[in-house]
């Protein structure tokens, strides 16, 4: 009887394999679908044995909750025995406190809590709470199994995909580690440069996977300085200009390295252009503005601030607010004015946004010269 609906239903889902995307599409189908006045879909985190969601509540905020697997709960209830649960009166349950406030204050229905399991794991719960004074039948029951068992095959696909880019991050970050057996400097900046590389991409908002490209790209930045001879990257002193030049064709060298492995384009770009400036003055390849992409320009002023305030044989490391101060000054020649504004915002949140501290440092300056 449900057939096209539920057809319909899985071709809904599996048109992405992204978690997010799933649980909105999931969730407002399923309350149209089972004639619901809501639906949570709470994931299984095995490693804590607790079930999360995220969801909005009557005045549009998101709602964050965790919940032991217990049988303290009605989600907790389910997922502990992995079994379909239906609360005829759920305000007369004793596992009805254990309810957020927004739930507690919907004029409430009957309870339907279905397990999402795929292949004998537990991967969530679906808690349907339906209309007011209407009853979940047996074929509603029916109904309702059919299409959470098509949600637990996407979410799964979609944790498979999860675990796949984060094996990628870990291999790429042992990649990257592997340049600090050469060059300790360089293992400790390559975490650095990620860290901050991960702030300025929050900071202008990149999608899910964009935030997931800029992190691989960040650990794999200097990945290129592998194929630079040792004399030159261990040397406690500064470059020559004949170095310099085998030096600056790490950014190459990265890029041949990772040529060959197929969609990473992102990645590799980010990797092969972090040297690149608008002003055209960068290095190996001397692009313009508007050439470069912005996962590089993300890594260069990340790599710079880096460089900046590290410590090296031959020069004491800048406090931290010298740096972010040369990083402002360098905008549109050395640095992208957008990723330089992210930057920007991204390190006042930081514990090194010290303005006071930096009109003291002057002030020194200034009474020492
Ligand atoms: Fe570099």
């Amino acid at each position: 009887m449900h057939d096209e609906e539920i057809l319909e239903f899985g071709r809904l889902l599996f048109s992405s394999l992204d978690f997010k995307h799933i649980q909105k599409k999931a969730v407002g189908r399923l309350k149209k679908l089972l004639n619901c006045s809501h639906v949570s879909l709470y994931t299984y985190d095995q490693k804590k044995a607790t079930l999360e969601t995220s969801t909005t509540d009557t005045k549009g905020h998101e709602v964050h909750s965790s919940l032991p697997v217990d049988e303290f709960s009605f989600a907790g209830y389910c997922a502990h025995f992995s079994a379909i649960f239906h609360v005829k009166s759920p305000k007369d349950d004793i596992r009805f406190a254990r309810e957020p406030e927004y739930i507690r204050e919907l004029d409430l229905g009957e309870f339907l809590l279905m397990p999402l399991v795929f292949n004998g794991d537990l991967l969530g719960v679906i808690k349907t709470v339906g209309v007011a004074g209407a009853n979940f039948s047996e074929t509603d029951i029916e109904f309702a199994k059919l299409l959470v068992d098509q949600l637990a095959i996407c979410v799964q696909n979609s944790k498979l995909l999860q675990k796949v880019h984060e094996q990628f991050v870990q291999i790429f970050a042992a990649m990257g580690d592997a340049i600090s057996k050469k060059d300790p400097y360089t293992g400790g900046h390559t975490k650095r440069v990620s860290m901050f590389s991960e702030m300025i991409a929050k900071e202008l908002h990149l999608s899910p996977q964009e935030l997931l490209d800029v992190r691989m790209s960040a650990a794999l930045h200097d990945i290129g300085k592998i194929g630079v001879p040792d004399y030159i990257l261990q040397k406690k002193a500064p470059l020559n200009d004949e170095e310099f030049q085998i030096m600056k064709e790490h950014p190459r060298i990265g890029f041949e390295i990772l040529q060959h492995i197929e969609g990473i384009e992102a990645v590799t770009s980010g990797m092969r252009f972090h040297h690149e400036r608008p002003d055209g003055k960068g290095y190996p390849y001397g692009m313009k503005e508007g050439e470069i992409p912005l996962c590089a320009q993300i890594i260069s002023v990340a790599d710079t601030f880096d460089a900046m305030i590290s410590t090296r044989p031959y020069r004491k490391g800048l406090p931290p607010m010298v740096a972010f101060e040369e990083i402002l000054k360098n905008v549109g020649t050395q640095f992208s004015s957008v990723v330089v504004e992210a930057f920007k915002s991204g390190f006042k949140k930081t514990s090194m946004y010290r303005p006071d501290g930096l009109t003291n440092l002057m002030t020194n300056i200034k009474k020492a010269g």
